[in-house]
């Protein structure tokens, strides 16, 4: 089954993930560069990271939201729905097989097919990136292009370095899921494999 050459990932979901990847790296390297900036130092000059970081990121929401419709009025969406009964256990069995069966060789315990594009992990943590944390680094950013727009005050501590902080840290946050997810797209037939596929769509 796992043999077969599937099509799994239709023309508008790679222009997506590409530009989407290609932001995330203009936004790792802008945002690093602001947040580490000093007086004199600055990895990228200081206004002209401010700028692309803006572009980037206002591109990033136009393309998420793109994402979000087209995932929800093609057929990709059903591999994005979790089945709650049993989906404990299903991650348990891909965390053993990630963290010993790979290493001995065993054969995948959710294997590639029509109908299962995503092992239970996979099928998480792209959920919780797709529709908790992108949300969450978009509100919050458009909350620091738009300062006026924070709550003043709350519980003595200014909105605006609220939003900051929750920037910062999802930003973190997703930043190592996309060292996390680049190091698991090299678990395919062949280190390359996987993203070739997000090159040509054949599974
Ligand atoms: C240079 C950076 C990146 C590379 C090389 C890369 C590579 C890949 C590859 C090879 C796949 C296909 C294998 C699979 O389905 O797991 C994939 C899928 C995916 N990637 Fe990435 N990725 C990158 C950045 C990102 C970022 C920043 C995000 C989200 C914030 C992301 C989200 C996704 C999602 C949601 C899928 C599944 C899409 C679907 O089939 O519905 N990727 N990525």
């Amino acid at each position: 089954m796992s043999e077969e050459r599937l099509y799994l990932y239709p023309l508008w979901l790679r222009i997506w993930h590409w530009i989407n990847a290609l932001m995330f790296l203009v936004l790792i390297a802008t945002g690093l560069s602001l947040q580490y900036a000093g007086p004199e130092s600055t990895f990228i000059r200081f206004d002209y990271a401010v700028q692309y970081h803006n572009i980037a990121g206002i591109i990033l929401t136009i393309s998420f939201v793109f994402f979000v419709l087209a995932n929800r009025f093609t057929s990709n969406r059903k591999f994005y729905r979790i089945k709650y009964k049993g989906f404990v256990k299903r991650l348990m069995k891909q965390f053993r097989y990630y963290i010993y069966g790979v290493f001995i060789h065993e054969p995948k315990p959710y294997p590639v097919s029509e109908k299962r594009k995503f092992n239970p992990l996979q099928k998480l943590s792209y959920v919780m990136v797709m529709y908790l944390m992108m949300p969450v680094i978009i509100i919050t950013g458009f909350g620091l292009l738009f300062p006026e727009t924070n709550i003043e005050n709350v519980f003595g501590v200014a909105g605006i370095y609220l939003t900051d902080l929750l920037h910062i840290v999802t930003g973190f946050v997703l930043s190592v899921f996309m060292i996390v997810h680049i190091y698991f797209c090299t678990f395919g037939k062949t280190v390359g494999s996987e993203f070739k596929s997000m090159f040509t769509g054949w599974h």
